[in-house]
């Protein structure tokens, strides 16, 4: 009753091409692993020049001892401090002088925070990346943060107009 396992016509061709696509699996496997190795052998050949750029990379700015920024221009276009894109506003030179000191403003510009947030982040800095005591200007940085860079505070927001020139709607 077991009937032998026929054959059909076509499964000598299939078999072929089962050990071809094989084949051509294990050819491919084989140059992945060399195209690896020599990924591997690149990476030890150039790895103290990658690690001494790495290390300039994250290194200068930390173990420099940093100082707070002395000499900055402060000009204003459309209420926005036109070197870091800070928003005018009271204590923003205190934060141009503290806070850019060792990275860009954008660390500041992309973040939301309340206060209580800010006031965290400076302590991490503080503790972990040489952030100097901040003082007395602590508050004012802080206020200065909390009012701008809030977590509500939409991106583009303007400071307030002066010196509108009102006019009487007639009827
Ligand atoms: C002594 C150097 C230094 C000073 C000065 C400094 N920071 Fe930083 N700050 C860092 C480093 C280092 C990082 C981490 C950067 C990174 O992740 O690439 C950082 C990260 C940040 C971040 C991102 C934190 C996060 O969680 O992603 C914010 C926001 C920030 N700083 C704001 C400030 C503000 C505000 C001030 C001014 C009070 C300031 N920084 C002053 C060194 C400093």
């Amino acid at each position: 009753m077991s009937k032998s396992h026929e054959r059909n016509p076509s499964s000598t061709q299939k078999e072929k091409r089962k050990l071809f696509d094989g084949l051509i699996k294990s050819v491919a496997g084989l140059v992945a692993v060399v195209v690896i190795l020599i990924g591997l052998v690149l990476l030890l050949v150039f790895q103290p020049e990658i690690s001494a750029r790495l290390s300039t990379f994250t290194s200068e700015e930390s173990t420099e001892n940093p100082q707070p920024l002395t000499d900055f221009s402060t000009e204003l276009v459309d209420g926005k401090d036109v070197e870091t894109g800070l928003l005018a506003g009271d204590g923003l030179e205190l934060v141009k002088a503290h806070c850019t000191a060792c990275h860009s403003s954008a660390l500041i510009l992309q973040n939301r925070f309340t206060r209580e947030g800010w006031h965290e982040k400076i302590v991490w800095m503080q503790e972990t990346q040489g952030l100097w005591p901040l003082g007395e200007n602590e508050s004012i940085i802080l206020d200065y943060l909390a009012a701008n860079y809030a977590p509500e505070a939409p991106r583009g927001r303007r400071v307030p107009l002066t010196d509108i020139e009102w006019y009487e709607l007639k009827e």
